[in-house]
Parts: structure tokens; sequence; C-alpha cells
């Protein structure tokens, strides 16, 4: 039988909600604190999360710092990683415009008390003047429904014109109903807020004591950038790879892992020679996006988007600009939302901690005649959970033809399970020669051993959680060791001699 697709594979058919019952449903994503009622903005990972998250993370490691790419030259690029501490010396988040300037505007509502960014708020203004204007959260199609239904006096959504809020004058805030207010004239005025998250070293709490986490992995490279070149053999230009945690508080989290307020990032700080940039910032482009298609984003999910110049960060503003890989999610319908930004830094972090450390961070080029010069950045910036989302709604394959009604098609190289040995039943010796076959697939493979449960809803849990194939053990086995070969997406059936699962899997992973 031929499975269904997606709709043109077009994720915006899907509906958030059944994406994240089956993440809770299969152990990928739970709410953080779920028994005491969540905290908003954290989320845990479960077992079948960690594993694809650890997949997405490993890929990027192997592509970035075990096998970088190719360079212009024709030979592989220089890559080193790092480790980095999530809090370092407050000062360098005041060198690197963190402290200052690291904010969002937001506003509060008077009446419900309730807080959001004033960037994500859209303000529907009645095309005849009529009513109020009716604030609601961006991207969100339901609340948007429910409140015309409430508040907009039998008009629809094209009766008004939509502005952000940030585009209207601060005296007309009295016309607007703030999301969930009943009364109209309720926002404050915009207030910048700081998104790190901050904390106290040592048992002291005053100022001198305060501390904050990283609300991006890229300090921690430019901190070291100094010891790398000191000892390490790197020459320019070369790169600092770096994954892990970062913090922000955001104002308004959501969308699930989307926007939180603790992610992960993978990042890398590539150095350069300022001539050079323009360079290095076309070969990161191309690459980044190959990256994303080799871990299973297809295509047509995904466009490359130029920032305007309004919404250039700090340190991108005098360079070459920044470019976002944006991925088709399906509560950004009918857009996109960021997935990766590729930014041209210059060299203003570098610059920044010169000036604020008073160490000298200027590279003397060999290969220049001994040029003395800070070097430029172009920074590839990814986020590792907001990948795996992207990787999640790219998978969920509904399909009314299969008892699971859905089945996630992950690429065999991400997903969780590579496979599962699954024995007919558990008497007739089955168990034991599935037990034989798992013992000689573990080492290389993270396979699963499921013996209990009759074999269709084995099946359906496979299909689930992404397995790309399934090996059934039966009567068949205990006379010619050969096993049944399920295969997700087409639920095709053929038989191999169970010596040859091994070359059979290893060839699989490959795609
Ligand atoms: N060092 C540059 C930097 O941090 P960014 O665009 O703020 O740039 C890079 O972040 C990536 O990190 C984003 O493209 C996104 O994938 C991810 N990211 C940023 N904020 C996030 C959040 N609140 N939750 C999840 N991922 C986030």
């Amino acid at each position: 039988m031929q499975a269904a697709e997606k709709p043109e594979n077009n994720p915006q058919t899907l509906d958030m909600k059944d994406i994240t019952a089956l993440c809770k449903r299969r152990g990928f994503v739970f709410p953080a604190s779920d028994i005491y009622g969540g905290i908003n903005g954290f989320w845990d990972y479960g077992p079948l999360g960690i594993e694809l998250k650890n997949n997405l993370r490993d890929l990027w490691w192997k592509h970035m710092v075990v096998t970088p790419p190719i360079g212009p030259d024709g030979h592989p690029v220089q890559i080193v990683g790092v480790d980095s501490s999530i809090i370092q010396n407050p000062r360098a988040w005041v060198a690197s415009g963190h402290v200052g300037g690291f904010s969002d505007p937001m506003v509060d509502c008077r009446e419900t008390k309730k807080r959001y960014r004033a960037d994500h708020l859209i303000v529907l203004k009645p095309e005849d003047g009529e009513g109020a204007w009716i604030a609601v959260l961006e991207d969100d199609e339901e609340f948007l429904a429910k409140r015309l239904k409430k508040a907009g006096k039998g008009k629809s959504s094209s009766d008004f014109e939509h502005i952000n809020l940030t585009e209207i004058e601060t005296s007309d805030y009295d016309k607007v109903l703030a999301p969930e207010a009943k009364e109209i004239g309720t926002l404050t005025e915009p207030q910048e807020f700081n998104l790190m998250f901050e904390t106290y070293v040592g048992a002291v709490r005053d100022e001198d004591a305060k501390a904050y986490l990283r609300p991006e992995t890229a300090q921690g490279i430019f901190l070291n950038y100094k010891n790398v070149l000191d000892s390490s053999r790197v020459k320019m230009p070369f790169g600092i790879a770096q994954i892990g945690k970062a913090f922000r508080n955001e104002v308004n989290p959501r969308n699930f892992i989307f926007r939180s307020r603790e992610f992960e990032q993978m990042e890398l700080e590539w150095f350069c020679h300022p001539d050079d940039a323009k360079t290095w910032r076309d070969f990161w482009f191309a690459e980044r996006q190959k990256f994303w298609k080799l871990a299973g984003l297809s295509d047509d999910n995904m466009i490359m988007r130029d920032h305007d110049s309004d919404e250039l960060s700090h340190y991108a503003k005098e360079g070459l600009g920044t470019a976002d890989i944006e991925y088709r999610f399906p509560f950004t319908a009918p857009g996109y939302g960021e997935l990766e930004g590729i930014a041209h830094r210059c060299d203003f972090d570098l610059k920044q901690h010169q000036e604020h450390s008073g160490q000298k961070l200027e590279y003397i080029d060999p290969e220049r005649e001994n040029e003395r010069y800070l070097p430029h950045v172009i920074e590839p910036a990814a986020g590792l959970t907001r990948g795996i989302l992207a990787l999640i709604c790219e998978a969920y394959t509904p399909d009314p033809d299969r008892p699971s009604g859905v089945y996630m098609n992950f690429k065999p190289r991400m997903a969780p399970k590579k496979a599962a040995i699954l024995p007919l039943t558990a008497k007739d010796g089955h168990p034991d020669k599935a037990e034989k076959l798992y013992m000689e697939l573990r080492e290389d493979f993270p396979v699963d051993l499921d013996i209990k449960q009759n074999i269709g809803k084995r099946y359906a849990r496979q299909d689930e959680i992404g397995t790309p194939f399934c090996f059934t053990i039966d009567n068949d086995t205990m006379q010619d060791d050969t096993v049944t070969v399920r295969e997700r997406n087409t639920m095709a059936q053929e038989r191999i001699a169970m010596d040859q699962v091994h070359a059979y899997l290893s060839e699989k992973m490959k795609a």
C-alpha cells in the first residue's frame, strides 16, 4: 500500500496541537515541571527527544569541526571547538552590548496584568473608524478569530487595517483593546526590558556579585579567541564552534519550543581578513542551507531572507548585513520563521573586548606581510532546539490508512531509533532469536527490542516515533534464519537473511 503524503509536504497543513500531543505521548518533549503545572518558556526533552537532539547536535559538530566543509580553495576549512562557561565575568556582557542593549520593548495591560512584547502585537484598526482597535498576538489565527467574534461587531479580519503596535502613536493607545482585556485603553507605553537572566556569584547578594546567564553562546567564543590562537595551530581564516545552552527571559515565550527561555544554540564564529568577508559570507550562506537539507528539511519549506536595515542587530549595522534561513513552521503561516541567522558581525565584538579588557586582540598575519588587524567575523548562528522543532514539523505525516494515523518521516540518520526488533510472538524461541539480533546490532545502532503486545500495536508505536525499519522474527526465521524488514514510509515488507541485517542498516543510514 502506498502511504499518504502530507499535501505538498507543507507543514502549514498541520495543527500544532497534534504535534505537541505526539511529542508528549511518545516522549519527545514534555513541559518542564509538568507535575507542578509547568513553567512558562521551559521544556524538558524525553527519552526520544534527547536522542533526536543529540543526532542534530552531532551532525552539526561533524559538519563543522570533525569534517569541516571544503573551502573555495578546494581544501577543508579550519574549525576548532570550545565549550565555554555559561556564567562569565559580567564586564564581558557590558562590552558585548548586552547589558546596555539586549532588550525588547514591552507593554503591560493594566487590567489583566499581562505583559506583551510590543513588536509581537498586531492592532486591527477598523477601516470605517467605528469601534475599538483590537490588539492580538501575531501568528495566532485561532485567538484572532475568537477575538473578532467577541469584539469585532460582526466585522471580519479584512475590514481592519493590520498594524504592528510599535507603528502606532502612543497617543492612540486609548483606542486599543488589549488581548483578553474587557476595557479599552489599558496598555501602558512600551518600555525596554532586558532579556538577560541575572544571578549572584558567591555568598553576598550585592551589585558587585551580580552576573548573567549567557544569552548567546557566541560571546564565550570571542572571550576565548586569544586562548585558541595561542594554544592551537589555527591561522586566519578559521572558525571556532560551540554548542550549548543560552538563556533569554523572553517576554512572550510561545509556539512550543520555538521561542523558549532556556534553549540551545549551535554557533560558529568565522574569523577572516576584512577584505574576505564577502567571500566567506557567501560561502556560509550556501553551506548552511546544504546542512539543513542533509538533516532532512526540504527546499520547499526553507527560504533565505535578507534582514531589512531596521532589523539589524547592533553588531551587524556596519557590515554586509544578515540573512536568515527561515522554515515554514505551522504557526508562522503563511510566512516563515527564523531557524538560523548568518550575520556579518564585522570586528564589533573583538574591538569591544579589546577596549574593555585592555588585552590586545589584533592578529599578525604572516601570509600578508605581518599585517596587523582585527579580523572580521561571519557568524552562522542556529538554534538546536528550534532545529528539532523544524525536524519534527517536517517529519510529522498524517496517514489515515495506518493504525497510528500518523508516522514520523525522519531521515534514517536523524531518527532516534534506527530499527526495532520485533519477535512475532513471545514464545516458540522468537524472543531468543530477537535478542541475538539485538546484541549483534546494538553496538553500532540505537535499536529497540520490543517483545510484548500484538504486532500491529508495536508497528504503530514505531511509526509514531519514526523508526525507519522494523525487523520481525517469526516461525520462518527459526527454520531459515531470515527476517522480515518493514519499511516505515511505504510499509512494504521484504525478507532478508539475518546475517545481512547489519550491512543492510549501515547502507540505509547513509540516506
Ligand atoms: N549569536 C547570535 C545570536 O544569538 P540570534 O538570532 O539571537 O543570534 C540565533 O539567535 C538562533 O538561536 C536563532 O536563529 C534561533 O534559532 C535560536 N534562538 C534565539 N532565541 C531563541 C529562543 N528564545 N528560543 C529558541 N531558540 C532561540
